[in-house]
């Protein structure tokens, strides 16, 4: 089966098998499958942080679960269980429409519900894992059903113990607790201008989406028309002391706080446009030019063609500053 679908590169590759799962609970009985247990397995979402660099020699499985169900009721809480094939942002609209807020500055971020604790997905100053109660999932390692609270979870920028283990586990549903009221996160830079231009004088967390959805759709390319998977690489986090001496030769370097005091995330995109990629293209494979972050497909770019420009950016930001970047995908068929 082809993959060019189920991932926005939009390149080509294959699967030997493509398995849509309606039912999870069915999920051991479809591992324990002979065509199944004796080759590779690769869950995929909607293939929008993955770059297939070759095929899939066993098994593509999506889970088709799609139903969004209210858990609890309180006074100053609601709990939400998502299937994991639920779209995120049918999710965040779903969630604003019922009155619940918190993730409105997640909005319009493309993939499933299932996908969102992998990567601890985040912008605009917030991530998942704030809202996560419970991350349902089948342990391939015990064979078991696991219900993992967010310490285990091991959540932190743009990771989680999922991301670390992508074989172990197969989530299956995620659950929110989600607040009915709460202060507005409006720090990030152009939200709090998207919504003066708006004309919104009393944000509420409806507003707020709408700032992050206009300013997203100025600055990100639609993968529907040309593919790309996001950032392509991970703002680097280095020691505060690191930072200082890059910033004396570099002192427009845009610095943003880490998860801890002692270190700092650097702009990957800003030292990327330093290194003149911004708009770089080499046959179909390129750098978009309105995002110095975004890998882009022009048209028939293989992985193997992004992946190897991927290694030139990256050489180029080590060479001219010092610093090491990763991808944020995850790669299929290739080691980084
Ligand atoms: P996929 O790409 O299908 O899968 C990603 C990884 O998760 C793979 O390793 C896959 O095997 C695994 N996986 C997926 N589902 C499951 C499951 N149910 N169980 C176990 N493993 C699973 N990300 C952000 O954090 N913030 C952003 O602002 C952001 N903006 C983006 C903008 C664009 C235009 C694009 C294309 C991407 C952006 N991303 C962003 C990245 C992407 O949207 C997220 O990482 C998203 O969570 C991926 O979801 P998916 O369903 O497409 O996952
Ligand atoms: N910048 C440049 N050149 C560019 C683009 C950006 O110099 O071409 C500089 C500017 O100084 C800009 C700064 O980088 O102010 C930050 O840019 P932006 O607000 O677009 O954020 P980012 O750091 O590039 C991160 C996430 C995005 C997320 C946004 C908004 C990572 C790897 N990326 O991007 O997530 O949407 O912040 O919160 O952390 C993704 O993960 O796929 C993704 C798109």
């Amino acid at each position: 089966a082809s993959l060019k679908a189920l991932n926005t590169f939009h390149v080509e590759a294959s699967a030997a098998q493509l398995l849509e799962l309606h039912d999870p609970s069915l999920l051991p009985d479809v591992l324990a499958l002979p065509q199944v247990a004796d080759a590779p397995l690769l869950v995929l979402g909607s293939g929008s942080n993955v770059l297939l660099a070759g095929n899939v020699e066993g098994t593509v499985l999506v889970f088709a679960n799609r139903s969004i169900e209210i858990l609890e009721h309180r006074a100053d809480h609601t709990v939400v269980r998502a299937g994991a094939g639920v779209s995120w942002h049918g999710l965040v609209m779903w969630s604003l429409q019922n009155g619940l807020s918190g993730l409105e500055n997640l909005a319009l971020i493309p993939g499933t519900a299932g996908a969102s604790p992998i990567q601890n997905i985040g912008a605009y100053g917030v991530q998942v894992d704030e809202f996560i109660q419970t991350v349902e999932a089948w342990d391939r390692e015990t064979a078991a059903w696991v219900r993992l609270d967010p310490e285990a979870c091991q959540f932190g920028y743009r990771d989680s113990v999922f991301k670390q283990m992508p074989e172990r586990y197969l989530i299956t549903a995620i659950e929110l607790r989600l607040p009915l009221l709460h202060a507005l996160r409006l720090g990030y830079a152009g939200i709090t201008e998207e919504m003066q231009a708006m004309g919104v004088e009393l944000p509420v967390a409806a507003d707020v989406a709408n700032a992050v959805i206009n300013i997203r759709r100025r600055k990100l390319p639609d993968p529907d028309v040309l593919g790309n998977a996001g950032s392509f690489f991970k703002n680097p986090v280095l020691p505060l002391e690191q930072v200082e001496v890059l910033l004396q030769h570099f002192p427009d370097l845009p610095v943003y706080p880490a998860d801890q005091d002692t270190r700092r995330k650097l702009s990957a995109a800003w030292m990327i446009e330093a290194c003149g990629w911004k708009g770089y293209r080499d046959g179909d494979a390129g750098v978009s030019p309105h995002h110095a972050l975004v890998l882009v497909n022009h048209g028939t770019a293989t992985g193997e063609q992004l992946l190897a420009l991927a290694r030139q950016i990256s050489a180029s930001v080590l060479e001219k500053f010092g610093v090491p970047i990763e991808p944020e995908p995850r790669l299929i068929g290739a080691q980084w």
